[in-house]
């Protein structure tokens, strides 16, 4: 009975905080003409909206963000949280990525995606991202895909 009720309310603190993040991405979109919000729209934490295009841009060819598609490379659905090499629908892990065993936070996934090869020497994924702004605008989006 507890264990219910407490996870209700994870749910809901969950629903309102991404009802909130939307409502934000919703206010720069009307804020800002162009697909791609100027600079000064991102916050210190990186932006969502940006990191969107970015991913359609950069990794959507190999990477969907519906947890049970697997394309070239895993879903990034769910991923901060997640142990490398964790995607239960992608059978292509190389046996470097599984073997690291990082557990993907933004601070991991920064140093992983400026430098996949040097983090995890032996994985697949070769695809850098050497701008920081960049790196962050990507994080900030993958962490509103659940
Ligand atoms: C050419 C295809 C390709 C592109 C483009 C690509 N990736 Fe990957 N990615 C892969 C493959 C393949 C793997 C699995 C690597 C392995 O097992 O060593 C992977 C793995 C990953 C992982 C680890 C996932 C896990 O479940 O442990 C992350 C994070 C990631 N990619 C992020 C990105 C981001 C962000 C971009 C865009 C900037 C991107 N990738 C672009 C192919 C790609």
């Amino acid at each position: 009975m507890k264990k219910t009720t407490s996870a209700i309310i994870a749910i809901i603190t969950l629903a309102a905080a991404i009802g909130a993040e939307a409502a934000t991405a919703k206010k720069v979109r009307a804020q800002t003409p162009s697909a791609v919000p100027a600079a000064g729209a991102a916050t210190a934490a990186g932006d969502a909206v940006r990191g969107k295009t970015l991913f359609t841009q950069r990794c959507g060819i190999c990477h969907s963000t519906d947890p049970a598609e697997a394309m070239q490379g895993p879903s990034l659905g769910g991923l901060i949280g997640r142990k490398s090499g964790g995607e239960s629908h992608f059978a292509g892990y190389s046996k470097a990525l599984t073997a690291a065993a990082i557990t993907w936070s933004p601070a991991t996934l920064d140093g992983f995606l400026e430098a996949p090869t040097k983090v995890v020497p032996g994985t697949m994924m070769v695809i850098a991202s050497a701008q920081p702004k960049d790196r962050a605008d990507l994080i900030a989006y993958l962490a509103t895909v659940k």
